[in-house]
C-alpha cells in the first residue's frame, strides 16, 4: 500500500494520489506570513461572532432561551459567556455556567477563556469536571463544566440558584446528559424565569430546540440567534477503493502529506485509543526513512484516556521547523478548537455508546459515522485557511451514511439516568418532558433493574439507599457496592477498587501488544481470584511503596493513573463518611469482598463455556475475556465471574473479571430472571404506567 488512491468529487482527471515518491524534499514553503501578535483583545474583535454582540446580548436579555447557530470556530463557546460577564449577568455573586459534553471541551476552553479575561484558571473562570475541581466558591463568575456535573448539582441546589444564564453547549449532539439537563431547565425556568438559557449548536437543527422550548401560546418563548460565521472552502477526497485497515491508510495518507511541500498540521480521526496507539506506531516506523526532511513530524494522541495536562499539550502551537499530526477520537469532532490544522483526515467511524435493552447490557461498538459528523470532521480543516480532508472510505459508503446520529437517549442504559431523575423528585417518567423520549423497552428494564437491586421499591419509589447511590459521582453499580461493603466489613477495599475502576491504563503497555502485557511485571500483582483484587493489589503496593513515579516505572504501572486513583479515592471516601458508612478492612478475606463485588454487578455475570469464551446471564451472549485480563488464559474454577464493563469491537469482550461463586448472586440473577419471564409483575407494569402527582421538582413541594 505505498500510495493510496483519493478522488475529489467535481474531478475528472485520476484524482489526487498522495505518492510519497513523488514528492521532492527539501522544497519545503515555508509557513504563512508571520503577523505580529495581536492583543487579547484585538483577537476577540477579530472573531465572527463579535458583530453580533449586541444582537446576542439583547435576545438573552429579552427571551427566556436563546438558540444561538453560527459555524465552528466562530466564537460562541469562549466569547458568549464573556461577553455576558461584561454586560453584567454575573454581578451579585452570580455565575455563568457553560456546559459541555466533553470533559476535555470544558478544561480547554476554561484555559482559553482564563487567559483572554487575564486570570488564573479556577478564579475568575474555573471548570469543575468529575472528580475535578478548579474553580473558586467566592470568586468563579464563568464556570464551565460537563453537562453531567450541572445534572448532578440539580440534586443539591435544584434551581440552579447560583446561576443567572446557563449555556447549553453543543446541544446538537444530544449526549443524553445535554438531553435530561434541557428537560430540568425547562422545568426550572417554569419556577424560575429569571434564568436565562443560551442553547447553542452548530448545526442546522435549531429548529426543534425552538419548538422544544417554544409554548403554543407565546411567541416570546424562544428564538433563534443566527451567526454568520466565517468558512475557508474545505476540498473533500474520498478513497477510489476501501481499505481493508483504515488505521494504517490514516498512517500512510498523514505522512504522505506531510512529504509534501505544504504547511499545515494533520487531525486524524480514529475510533479509541488502541487505534490510536498502531497508527502512532505505524508513523514512527515511517518517520526514521527520512531522517532529513526538512520538517519534523510530531504525533500527538488525543483521547479520553489521558488527563486534562495530557489532552491540553494538542493545542501547544509547534514549532515552525515541525508538523504535528494530532491522532484523535470523536473528542476532537465538534468541541475543541485546535489552531493550525490544515488536513483532516477521516476514519469514517466512530465509537459509540450502545445499549441493548433485551440483555440489558451496554457496549462500545464502532459503527460508520454520520453524514452531519463526517461535515463537522471536515470542517475541521478549515479553521483558519482553506484545508483538504481525506476521507478513507469511497463516496459510496458516504452516500449509504445516515444524516445523523440518534440521540444517545435513544440508544443507551436509562438506568442511573432514571435513579436520578427519581432522587430529583420526578416519579412520573411519562410526564417529563422528554426533547426525545427513550424507547420504553430501555425505561422499562432500568425500573426492573433498580428494583431488583433494592432502590427502588416495588411501587416505583426511591428508598433511602436508592438517593444516596444516585448522589454518588460512579457508576450505579460501584456506587450500590460502596453502600453494601458495610454487611461485607470492606469499606476499606471496595472504596480501592472504586477507584481504580475508574481510572482508565492502570497498567502499561510496553510493546503495544496486549497479549503480552507485561507478564512478569504483572504477576507480583495477580490474584488468583481475578482483575478486581489485583488492582487492589497494585494499588497497596503503590501506596507502600511511597506513590513513587520510579517505583511506577519499574512495576509497568501508569504513575498518572495511579495518582488519579488516589485522589479519586479520597473524594468517594467523603462520600462514605458522608453517609455514615463503616471504612472497615476485610483483612484479605478475598469471599467476602468477591460477595460485594457480586452485589455491585448485578447485571454483570457470566458463566464460563468449555471453547474458553463465556455467556452472559442476560441475554446469553457469547463473550469474550479482553486480553488485558489475569483471567484471560485461565478458566475460573466455580465457572462463574461477574466484570466491569464489555466492549464491542469485533467481537464482544468483557474487561476486569473476578471469580465468584454461582450460589452468591442466584438471589439477585433469580429475582431477575423472575421478572424477565413475568414481564407483568404488578410493581413494574405500574411504573411504566401510572402517573404519580410527584412528578414535580423537590422545590416545589
Ligand atoms: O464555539 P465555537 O466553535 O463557535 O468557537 P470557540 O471555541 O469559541 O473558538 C473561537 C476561536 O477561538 C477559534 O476560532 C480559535 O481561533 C480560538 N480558540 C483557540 O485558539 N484555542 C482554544 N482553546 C479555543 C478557541
Ligand atoms: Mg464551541
Amino acid at each position: 500500500m505505498s500510495s493510496l488512491q483519493f478522488w475529489k468529487p467535481g474531478t475528472s482527471a485520476p484524482g489526487s494520489t498522495l505518492d510519497r515518491d513523488t514528492q521532492a524534499e527539501g522544497s519545503f514553503i515555508s509557513s504563512a506570513p508571520s503577523y505580529a501578535p495581536l492583543s487579547v483583545q484585538s483577537q476577540r474583535e477579530r472573531l465572527p461572532i463579535y458583530k453580533h454582540r449586541d444582537k446576542i446580548l439583547y435576545c438573552i436579555e429579552k427571551y427566556p432561551v436563546a438558540i444561538v447557530v453560527g459555524q465552528t470556530g466562530c466564537g460562541k463557546t469562549t466569547q458568549i459567556p464573556q461577553y455576558l460577564y461584561e454586560a453584567g449577568w454575573a454581578a451579585e455573586g452570580n455565575i455563568i455556567a457553560c456546559t459541555q459534553p466533553r470533559r476535555v471541551a470544558a478544561t480547554s476552553v476554561a484555559g482559553r477563556v482564563a487567559s483572554e479575561v487575564g486570570s488564573i484558571l479556577g478564579d475568575e473562570v474555573g471548570y469543575t469536571i468529575r472528580f475535578e475541581d478548579v474553580s473558586d466558591k467566592e470568586r468563579t463568575r464563568i464556570l464551565y463544566m460537563t453537562d453531567g456535573m450541572l445534572f448532578r448539582e440539580t440534586l443539591v441546589d435544584p434551581l440552579l440558584s447560583r446561576y443567572s444564564v446557563i449555556m447549553v453547549d453543543e446541544a446538537h449532539e444530544r449526549g443524553i446528559y445535554t438531553d435530561l439537563l434541557l428537560g430540568l431547565l425547562k422545568k426550572i425556568q417554569k419556577k424560575r424565569p429569571s434564568l436565562r438559557l443560551v442553547i447553542s449548536s452548530a448545526t442546522l437543527d435549531a429548529t426543534s430546540f425552538l419548538n422544544y422550548f417554544t409554548s403554543s401560546s407565546s411567541k416570546d418563548d424562544a428564538i433563534i440567534v443566527s451567526l454568520e460565521g466565517r468558512v475557508f472552502p474545505v476540498e473533500v477526497a474520498y478513497l477510489r477503493e476501501p481499505t481493508a485497515d483504515y488505521v494504517k491508510s490514516a498512517a500512510m495518507t498523514a505522512w504522505n502529506i506531510h512529504l509534501q511541500p505544504y504547511p499545515g498540521d494533520i487531525l486524524i480521526f480514529l475510533t479509541g485509543r488502541e487505534e490510536i496507539d498502531r497508527c502512532l506506531e505505524e508513523l514512527s516506523e515511517l518517520i526514521p526513512t527520512r531522517p532529513k526532511h526538512p520538517q519534523r513530524l510530531i504525533p500527538l494522541p488525543l483521547h479520553a484516556g489521558l488527563t486534562s495536562d495530557e489532552q491540553l499539550s494538542v493545542f501547544d502551537t509547534a514549532d515552525r521547523d515541525t508538523r504535528k499530526v494530532i491522532i484523535a477520537t470523536n473528542i476532537a469532532e465538534a468541541s475543541v478548537t485546535i489552531d493550525g490544522i490544515k488536513y483532516v483526515i477521516d476514519s469514517g467511524f466512530v465509537k459509540i455508546r450502545v445499549y441493548n435493552p433485551r440483555t440489558a447490557l451496554a457496549s462500545l461498538a464502532t459503527v460508520p459515522t454520520s453524514r452531519a459528523s463526517a461535515t463537522q470532521r471536515a470542517g475541521r480543516a478549515g479553521r483558519t485557511a482553506p484545508g483538504v480532508c481525506y476521507r478513507l472510505y469511497p463516496i459510496s459508503a458516504y452516500e449509504t451514511m445516515a444524516d445523523s446520529t440518534p440521540a444517545e437517549i435513544t440508544r443507551t442504559d436509562m438506568t442511573t439516568p432514571i435513579l436520578q431523575l427519581k432522587a430529583l423528585g420526578i416519579d412520573d417518567l411519562m410526564k417529563f418532558d422528554w426533547v426525545s423520549s427513550p424507547p420504553s423497552e430501555s425505561v422499562l428494564r432500568a425500573l426492573e433493574g433498580l428494583v431488583a437491586a433494592g432502590m427502588l421499591g416495588e411501587d416505583g419509589r426511591l428508598t433511602v439507599i436508592g438517593a444516596q447511590v444516585a448522589e454518588c459521582p460512579v457508576e450505579l453499580g460501584i456506587a450500590r457496592m460502596m453502600f453494601k461493603s458495610k454487611d461485607f466489613q470492606c469499606g476499606e477495599e471496595i472504596l480501592t477498587i472504586a477507584a481504580m475502576t475508574s481510572v482508565q491504563d492502570v497498567f502499561i503497555i510496553r510493546d503495544g501488544a496486549p497479549g503480552a502485557l507485561d507478564e512478569l511485571e504483572r504477576r507480583k500483582f495477580t490474584a488468583e481470584e481475578g482483575d478486581h483484587l489485583t488492582l487492589l493489589n497494585a494499588y497497596n503496593a503503590f501506596v507502600r511503596y511511597g506513590k513513587s513515579l520510579s517505583w511506577c516505572k519499574s512495576h509497568a504501572l501508569s504513575f498518572r493513573a495511579m495518582s488519579r486513583a488516589v485522589s479519586i479515592r479520597s473524594q468517594l471516601k467523603k462520600y462514605m463518611q458522608r453517609f455514615n458508612l463503616p471504612i472497615q478492612s476485610c483483612e484479605g478475606d478475598g469471599k467476602r469482598l468477591r460477595q460485594c463485588l457480586v452485589s455491585g454487578y448485578w447485571r454483570n455475570g457470566a458463566r464460563w463455556v468449555a471453547d474458553g469464551t463465556y455467556r452472559s446471564v442476560r441475554g446469553n451472549q457469547t463473550l469474550h475475556v479482553h486480553p488485558t485480563s489475569v483471567m484471560f488464559t485461565r478458566k475460573p474454577r466455580s465457572g462463574w465471574v461477574v466484570f466491569h464493563e464489555m466492549e464491542e469491537t469485533k467481537k464482544t469482550q468483557i474487561r476486569i473479571l473476578t471469580e465468584i461463586e454461582p450460589d452468591w448472586c442466584a438471589q439477585i440473577f433469580v429475582s431477575l430472571k423472575h421478572r424477565e419471564s413475568h414481564p407483568s409483575f404488578p410493581g413494574f407494569w405500574n411504573m411504566a404506567t401510572s402517573s404519580w402527582t410527584r412528578g414535580q421538582l423537590r422545590a416545589e413541594q
